[in-house]
């Protein structure tokens, strides 16, 4: 079944998200102190580059050409692989900036999979809206072990 025109929008715009989620966490993997935080970061770049693929597999069913979109400038230019310094970044403020994307991406996930007239594109929507949510919970646990999220 094609994709309607929302669909389609939805789905880039979320292909967008993720694209630019695998970016961050490579980043923040690089600029992390604490060694199990860079393995969490790197965990999650592994799994958006997961999600952005299934994506693409959405657009490239319906025979929607995504090379024109973000995907093409995802990496930077030089290495970066190797940034030691934390440019002024705690920990806390990483893990903080990660669990609002996770909380950004999870409601837009929400808005793709309410309107996807497709019931296959919508269980697959619904799928990675939930590991988004499993990705917040596993930043939370993260901040709150380390006394960074305040209950109360
Ligand atoms: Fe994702
Ligand atoms: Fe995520």
């Amino acid at each position: 079944m094609a994709l309607s025109n929302k669909e389609r929008l939805l789905i880039e715009d979320n292909l967008n998200a993720e694209y630019l989620c695998i970016r961050k966490y490579q980043q923040y993997a690089a600029m992390a102190q604490d060694q199990k935080l860079k393995q969490v970061f790197t965990d999650l770049a592994a799994k958006e580059q997961k999600h952005a693929d299934t994506l693409k597999g959405m657009l490239a069913g319906s025979n929607i050409n995504d090379q024109n979109i973000f995907g093409t400038y995802n990496s930077p230019q030089g290495d970066f692989s190797n940034v030691s310094q934390n440019l002024g970044f705690t920990d806390a403020q990483l893990l903080n900036d990660a669990l609002s994307t996770e909380k950004h991406v999870s409601s837009s996930y929400n808005n793709a999979v309410l309107e996807s007239a497709d019931t296959n594109i919508r269980k697959q929507l619904q799928h990675i809206q939930k590991e988004e949510q499993d990705h917040a919970e596993t930043l939370f646990s993260e901040m709150q072990s380390k006394g960074w999220y305040k209950m109360s």
